[in-house]
């Protein structure tokens, strides 16, 4: 094969992260890009030396030299811009969440089958270096039976309003946008296990709060100061059981009264326990005492534009030497079935069995 021709659908924030990741590699040249404002993503294609720009997914897919795409649109088009992008033979990097529920996400994973195309979900904090000590060290049975889980992913003040607020175009909030990345996590950290029931409350009762001053957040592309339409929650909690016996505590926010921003990911097993967030930091016993240890993991500068650009090669690597995808669509399907159970939960009040 030349050169890997990519197609960026969706010139948002987040798709700079996959550009510099994809310009970085010497096999891939990034030929088209995609978004609804045509003077954006005109703005775009100078910015990044793009030949090609469209303002319709459809008519870029007709284009025979592209072989594959970076969805980075909002969430209420990334099965059909992706399950459109497999069937004119594209393969797909899908941005998380994977789609607006567990049986959209389906229908990706099924066009994948069909068209025998590659479906890879950006679940990106797999490419962080810690989850891979983590991983191996869980893998050689250091932790033992990993029994509890527990992580925050808490903004003080980071709704990043516009479309994230409409849930017709995201699906929901805190949950669907951050809570989806560490319940991943946990889940590949730990081999995978099934999910079997959860219980959960979410919140809707802060909003956006656009008057605050004296920080700043991630506002999407089209964030309106005076627009404070919020239709999500903007807190939740959730206690999710495994098939492996694994209990699962989160929280995440994106506004709350509380102190600061928090993200903790901790892990407890019955050999040692890990910290992965906010440092990394192993529990074990050694001799009769219990002993800390903290394992020397140096991430880059930039761990953010590292841990995309090591997402990008591997969809490259994935389609030019067909190496096994570390983040297939079917977990994408896998979690979205525990986020829809977190709505759920919450909507019933009570516990919901998967
Ligand atoms: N992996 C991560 O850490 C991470 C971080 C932030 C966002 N994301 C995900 O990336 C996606 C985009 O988020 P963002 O923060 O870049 O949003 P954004 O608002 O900055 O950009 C989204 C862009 O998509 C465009 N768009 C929407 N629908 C489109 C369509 N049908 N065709 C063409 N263009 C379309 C919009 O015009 C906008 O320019 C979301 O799914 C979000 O969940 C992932």
């Amino acid at each position: 094969m030349d050169k890997v021709k990519v197609g960026i659908i969706g010139a948002g924030n987040i798709s700079e992260y996959h550009v510099q990741g994809y310009e970085e590699l010497p096999n891939v040249e990034i030929v088209a890009v995609c978004d609804l404002d045509n003077e954006k993503a005109e703005e775009y294609a100078v910015k990044h030396n793009i030949e090609h720009v469209f303002t319709d997914y459809n008519e870029m897919l007709k284009m025979k030299e592209l072989d594959a795409v970076s969805v980075t649109t909002w969430n209420n088009s990334h099965a059909p811009i992706s399950i459109a992008a497999m069937r004119a033979g594209k393969d797909v990097l899908c941005e998380k969440p994977l789609a607006m529920n567990a049986d959209e996400a389906q229908t990706m994973v099924d066009a994948a089958k069909e068209t025998k195309r590659l479906l890879m979900v950006g679940f990106v904090r797999r490419f962080e270096k810690n989850t891979d000590y983590i991983r191996e060290v869980i893998e050689k049975g250091e932790l033992g039976n990993v029994y509890y889980a527990k992580t925050g992913y808490i903004r003080k003040w980071g709704n990043p309003g516009g479309w994230f607020c409409d849930k017709k175009r995201s699906g929901g909030g805190p949950v669907i946008d951050l809570g989806v990345h560490v319940i991943d996590l946990i889940s590949y950290l730990t081999g995978k296990p099934k999910a079997v029931s959860v219980t959960a409350s979410t919140f809707n009762h802060l909003g956006i709060k656009s008057y605050i001053k004296g920080m700043t957040k991630y506002n999407a592309k089209d964030y309106d100061k005076n627009n404070p339409y919020c239709d999500v929650e903007d807190s939740a909690t959730a206690l999710i059981k495994f098939d492996n016996d694994m209990t699962l505590n989160i929280e995440t926010s994106w506004v709350l009264h509380t102190k600061e921003d928090n993200n903790y990911l901790m892990l407890y097993g019955d050999k040692a326990g890990v910290k992965m967030e906010p440092e990394l930091e192993f529990y074990k016993e050694h001799n009769d005492y219990f002993v800390e240890e903290r394992p020397i993991v140096q991430e880059e500068k930039n761990k953010f534009a590292a841990i995309f650009q090591r997402e990008t090669a591997h969809f490259i690597d994935c389609i030019v030497n067909k190496v096994e995808c570390r983040n297939p669509g079917e977990d994408g399907v896998a979690i979205m079935k525990i986020l829809d159970a977190i709505y759920k939960s919450s909507e019933l009040g009570h516990e919901v069995k998967l």
